[in-house]
């Protein structure tokens, strides 16, 4: 069932907040890019290059409701250099196989997998034109620049 690239297995973000989905199951999720952050190098000793690469943005769903997601490593390069060349400006996104973490917060956001996570921008799906369809703002998405992000 999970390998066929039309099926999805699409978690709701309250159900996800709220911390009621299984942290140790891979789920999708489905929402508007909001507010993408700028791609930051985190220094950390236990990685062999001296760091890893970050990237963190937002989604929201058609409730309006915001899940923060945390990319990282080659991943978080990757969707950053698909996220500027984008087409258009809003951008629905699809995450495939997302972990859910606790972040230092203590909200449930979701991360990338090594090797499992897939990311796909305005899919050439229904469900892209009904999320399209219902936005009701203009088409402006916000970009934040936040570096000090990373001092975290
Ligand atoms: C779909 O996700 C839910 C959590 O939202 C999980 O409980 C369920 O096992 C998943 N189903 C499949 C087929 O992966
Ligand atoms: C996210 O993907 C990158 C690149 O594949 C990897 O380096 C990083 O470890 C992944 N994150 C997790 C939590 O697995």
């Amino acid at each position: 069932m999970c390998s066929s690239r039309t099926y999805f297995n699409l978690t709701e973000f309250v159900s996800i907040l709220s911390g009621i989905v299984n942290p140790n199951i891979c789920v999708d999720v489905i929402g508007k890019i909001l507010n993408v952050r700028e791609l930051v190098f985190v220094p950390s000793v236990e990685h062999s290059q001296g760091g890893y690469f970050e990237l963190c943005f937002g989604l929201r769903d058609t409730e309006c409701i915001h899940l923060e997601c945390r990319l990282t490593g080659d991943f978080a390069v990757e969707f950053y250099d698909l996220w500027k060349r984008r087409s258009r400006n809003t951008v629905i996104c699809i995450i495939k196989f997302v972990k859910l973490e606790l972040s230092q917060e203590h909200r449930w956001r979701c991360t990338n997998v090594t090797g499992c996570t897939r990311i796909m921008l305005n899919p050439d799906l229904s469900i892209t034109d009904e999320m399209l369809c219902w936005n009701p703002e203009n088409d402006q998405v916000p970009i934040i620049t936040r570096k000090e992000n990373a001092m975290e």
